[in-house]
């Protein structure tokens, strides 16, 4: 029989996301529904090093639904890298007498949750946070869907501008590795084109869709430029390709950067937040550990965190073929 838990600290790490905070909510007021303490830990695995954390409850996280961001902070640990970090950690935990953790962040968050579970045995559960959405085990990752919609208000301010001038833009959305804002943001958002990671497609045949669209009448166009893209020119080089390459284009990059991951939460992501949470606790409470909570055919499931760090989420080519139907 696992030990019954009665503390269970919460954390967030690695870059934030929209829905963070509606995530430590749940979790808060799920222990407060079990009669659970719970802890929130300031600045990620930074703040289990220090023993930066106290005790919330159900009021302490009023009013933080609807707010971007992470007020417990979040930050991406080197210390907690090391067996010495990890080791003050757990000396930390177990002298406040917490005995179970939730880590809401993203794959390198989970290498260190499953890592420190591993070492000491110490009950760990993860909820996926990240606007990339590049996590095994969850068809959603919290802040992906805001950032979504983020992404395709740029996209549709940058295209009032784009057709005024008969421009054509680069617009770089996030995605270090995946292309799942680009693809998804590029069809809503009417891209001529959508370079991601997954697809090299090469020059050519940006050209070739470029001079496709210029033949069929049309006077500006987007393209979406993934960060993570291996066309093996960054954006501005890409700009330089064109101006170099094709006459008669008045080419603009933007870079969209760190607002992608910022502002309210969208619906979607909220309950989503909050279904985590309370999945997380819950799962916690009948002596799982080590699982990530994900969001598969609608329903909340758990999936081993060392199969959601090792996966590798697919691209969905049934979009990829949308979208080259689209900029016909
Ligand atoms: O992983 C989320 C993410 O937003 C990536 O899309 C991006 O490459 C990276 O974080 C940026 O990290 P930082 O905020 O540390 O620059």
């Amino acid at each position: 029989m696992p030990k019954k838990i009665e503390k269970i600290a919460v954390l967030t790490s690695g870059g934030d996301a929209p829905g963070m905070n509606a995530a430590i909510r749940a979790v808060v007021r799920t222990c407060a529904y079990h009669n659970v303490e719970c802890y929130g830990v300031y600045q990620g695995y930074e703040g289990l090093i220090e023993g930066d954390f106290e005790i919330l409850n159900a009021r302490s996280v009023k009013g933080i639904i609807n707010k971007g961001g992470t007020f417990l902070k979040s930050a991406r640990s080197q210390k907690f890298r090391t067996k010495e970090g990890r080791q003050q950690a757990y000396d930390n935990l177990i002298k406040a007498n917490i005995d179970g953790l939730v880590v809401i962040g993203g794959d390198g968050s989970f290498t260190g949750a499953m890592i420190f579970n591993q070492e000491f045995e110490f009950p760990v559960m993860g909820i996926p946070g990240t606007i990339d959405n590049d996590i095994v085990g969850t068809t959603h990752t919290l802040g992906f869907d805001t950032a979504l919609n983020t992404v395709v208000d740029a996209i549709d301010k940058i295209r009032d501008t784009a057709s005024s001038h008969n421009r054509l833009f680069f617009i770089e959305v996030m995605g270090r590795d995946v292309g799942h804002i680009a693809l998804n943001t590029g069809i809503a958002g009417g891209a001529e084109e959508i370079l991601i990671p997954e697809e090299d497609l090469g020059l050519d045949r940006l050209v070739d869709s470029l001079n496709r669209s210029r033949k069929s009448g049309k006077s500006s166009s987007i393209v979406i430029v993934a960060e993570g893209d291996k066309i093996g020119k960054n954006i501005f080089e890409l700009k330089d390709f064109i101006d170099e390459n094709m006459e008669g284009y008045d080419v603009r990059v933007s870079v969209l950067g760190h607002m992608q991951r910022g502002g309210a939460p969208s619906c979607f992501d909220r309950v989503l937040a909050s279904r985590m949470g309370v999945k997380a606790v819950e799962s916690l409470l009948e002596g799982e550990t080590n699982y990530m909570v994900g969001l598969i055919n609608s329903k909340m499931e758990l999936t081993p965190l060392e199969k959601a760090i090792k996966g590798k989420t697919k691209i969905n080519l049934e979009l990829l073929r949308v979208s080259d139907i689209m900029s016909t």
